[in-house]
């Protein structure tokens, strides 16, 4: 049977006045008015006025009409008519018209809910996450969770269209290093054994490379054990690709026209092609991030040669000992900003690494307040010249390794692109980082690990560096920037089994170790391996930038809270203990204590 329903509550319009109407949702707002009674009826496609009038519908109903409250699941059969003029809606796409109701059935009543649904902030977001079926009810996530459908369905078809071929690749897998901890999961047939979780497809995508498959893609569940901020969830999805026979413009460029194809259908938006490209160095150098916000100025300067022979001490001395002096021009801030916000800028700084941060306000005679004191006339007309600051604005300065330098004035630049309101935000800032280095170090562990992952492949000219000086080694990896935010990373990949060996050196594997973690890997190199490369974009990341969210929680219909916890269904939860014992896992005292406390309280009660 049927269940008869004939439109959508927020798809009537004024062409459908006149026409008979069965609507089902959600009681949104029920108003009485001196004997008549209003419903805002909601699904998913928006709300419509209902009218409960007793002179219409039989008396029975309009009782129950009255005992609707907020949240019951109704269906309602009436007569859609124009609304009576002065009582239109404008706020509302089906606010010219109204059912009048002849018809009232209570699928379902409901519960007052824990919060209101047509409120959009101030809600707590524990409360939201706990009742998530009820958040998701809310217009305004269910237009979120449409887009992250639409962008999906597109990716899909341009792909396909292209010759890429979506295949899935195993869950319960091993490990697939990405810089973070894996999860593990244990075997209850294999004693003692467990499998990883992927932290991405990496190494299946390019075995599929190795298969002859020629073009891939997956929309791929990725898992990550690491610290979640606002942009990081513990699992999370890639759009993941990968390509064979192509170099780094092949690749760079088909992603380039799905970024263009998306904008396009998806905000309205024309992007210009190619996009910008900006080397890692020159990005590091200017925004102080290798993911730089390209939406506002206040770019970073370099004013080492400058400086490096005045009697400034802390600027001097710097240059000489291998630092550098690096500054932005807030411009027109020594006009506006007071001396607290300048001091805040400093406290900040300090907060950020560095050992606090030198100023200047440049006037019509030079400069005043801050260091301004240290220079001569001419010494501060030159600094000022190489920053091409002019009366009214504030300099900034911090003096340091190139590294703590980048970092403090690139966080400084955020800050006050933020505070400054600098940041266009209906404009798209997108750009390429390009020529990464392939290692990073790490003073932690004390040794070279990969900048990106150690399957990107070096650029061929610098593949002898990759023992003898890792540091200069450049890599053939790109990542692709939106917003100041990281939304994809892929590179061109390591195809031979002994460069690949050697990256593992380089890395501090032994060969034994990189044997018994990638053997498989390294033995499939030997049969026939194409050159090939591609890229992952961060699915979430991208819609939330698209959805003009904050964070990926809003664009993950179950997310996960700042500690990995999923507040509807309360995982992580404890194991029964048979479940432990068939595993072969027994936990440590500690552990054992913790979850044991709260089940013996339970009884005691
Ligand atoms: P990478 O580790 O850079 O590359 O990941 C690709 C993109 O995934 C997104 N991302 C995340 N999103 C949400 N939560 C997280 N915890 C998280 N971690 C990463 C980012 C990032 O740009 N296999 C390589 C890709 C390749 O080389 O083809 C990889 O996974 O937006
Ligand atoms: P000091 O003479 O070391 O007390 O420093 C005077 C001020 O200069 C302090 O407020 C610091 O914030 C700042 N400062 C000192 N060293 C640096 C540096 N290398 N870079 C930026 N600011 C600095």
């Amino acid at each position: 049977m049927s269940f008869e329903r004939t439109h959508y509550c927020g798809t009537l319009r004024a062409e459908d006045i006149g026409k008979e109407a069965t609507v089902c949702g959600w009681v949104h707002r029920r108003r009485d008015h001196g004997g008549v009674i209003f419903i805002d009826l909601r699904d998913r496609t928006g709300l419509v006025q209902i009218v409960f009038n007793p002179e219409v519908v039989l008396p029975d109903q309009f009782t129950q009409a009255e005992k609707l409250r907020n949240e019951f699941v109704i269906r309602v059969r009436g007569m859609v008519r124009g609304r009576l003029l002065g009582m239109e809606n404008p706020n509302l796409s089906t606010g010219a018209i109204e059912i009048y109701a002849t018809t009232l059935e209570v699928l379902n009543e409901a519960k007052t809910p824990p919060f209101a649904l047509d409120a959009h902030t101030g809600v707590d977001e524990a409360l939201r996450l706990k009742y998530r079926y009820l958040d998701l009810r809310r217009l305004e996530m269910q237009e979120t969770l449409a887009l992250r459908h639409r962008v999906a369905k597109l990716v899909r078809d341009f792909l396909d269209a292209r010759g890429f071929w979506e295949i899935e690749t195993p869950m319960l897998t091993k490990s697939t290093p990405e810089g973070a901890r894996d999860f593990l999961v244990p075997s209850r047939v294999q004693p003692g054994e467990f499998y990883a979780l992927p932290q991405s497809p990496q190494l299946f995508k390019q075995l599929l490379m190795m298969a002859g498959i020629d073009r891939y893609f997956q929309i791929a569940r990725c898992f990550r054990d690491e610290d979640l901020r606002a942009d990081r969830q513990p699992e999370f999805t890639q759009l993941d690709i990968e390509m064979a026979f192509v170099d780094r413009d092949d690749i760079m460029n088909i992603i380039e026209e799905l970024v263009a194809f998306l904008f396009q259908e998806v905000v309205g938006e024309e992007v210009k092609l190619p996009l910008r490209r900006l080397s890692y160095t020159e990005a590091m150098e200017r925004f102080g991030s290798d993911k730089p916000d390209t939406r506002f100025g206040l770019e970073i300067q370099d004013v080492s040669e400058v400086v490096q022979d005045t009697n400034f001490r802390v600027f001097s001395d710097t240059v000489r000992s291998g630092g550098h002096v690096r500054g932005i021009n807030v411009e027109g801030a020594g006009d506006k900003f007071a001396r607290r916000e300048i001091d805040e800028l400093g406290e900040r700084a300090s907060a950020y690494g560095s050992k606090g941060l030198l100023w200047l306000i440049v006037t019509e005679e030079g400069g005043r307040g801050g260091i301004t004191k240290f220079f001569t006339a001419e010494e501060l007309s030159r600094l000022v010249l190489a920053m091409q600051a002019k009366p009214g604005d504030l300099l900034i300065f911090v003096a340091d390794k190139a590294k703590v330098c980048a970092d403090v004035l690139g966080r400084l630049r955020l800050f006050l692109g933020e505070k400054m309101g600098l940041i266009d935000h209906d404009t798209w800032g997108l750009l390429w980082v390009v020529d990464w280095p392939l290692f990073e170090y790490s003073e932690t562990e004390g040794r070279w690990e990969a900048a990106h992952h150690p399957f990107t492949a070096p650029l061929p000219e610098d593949v002898e560096l990759l023992t003898k000086a890792p540091e200069k080694v450049r890599a053939q990896a790109y990542d692709l920037v939106l917003n100041g935010t990281e939304v994809g990373g892929g590179s061109i990949r390591i195809h031979r089994r002994e460069v690949q060996e050697r990256m593992f050196a380089a890395l501090g594997l032994t060969s034994e170790e990189a044997q018994s973690k990638f053997g498989f890997f390294l033995d499939a190199f030997d049969y026939g391996t194409p050159p090939h490369g591609g890229i992952a974009w961060g699915f979430d990341r991208l819609i939330m930038l698209l959805a003009k969210k904050n964070s990926l929680r809003d664009v993950i219909a179950f997310p996960k809270t700042a500690s990995a916890q999923d507040l509807m269904t309360g995982a992580p939860s404890v194991a029964i203990d048979g479940q432990l014992r068939e595993l072969h896992i027994r936990l440590t005292p500690e552990a054992e204590k913790k979850v044991k406390v709260p089940s013996t309280a339970k009884k005691d009660q």
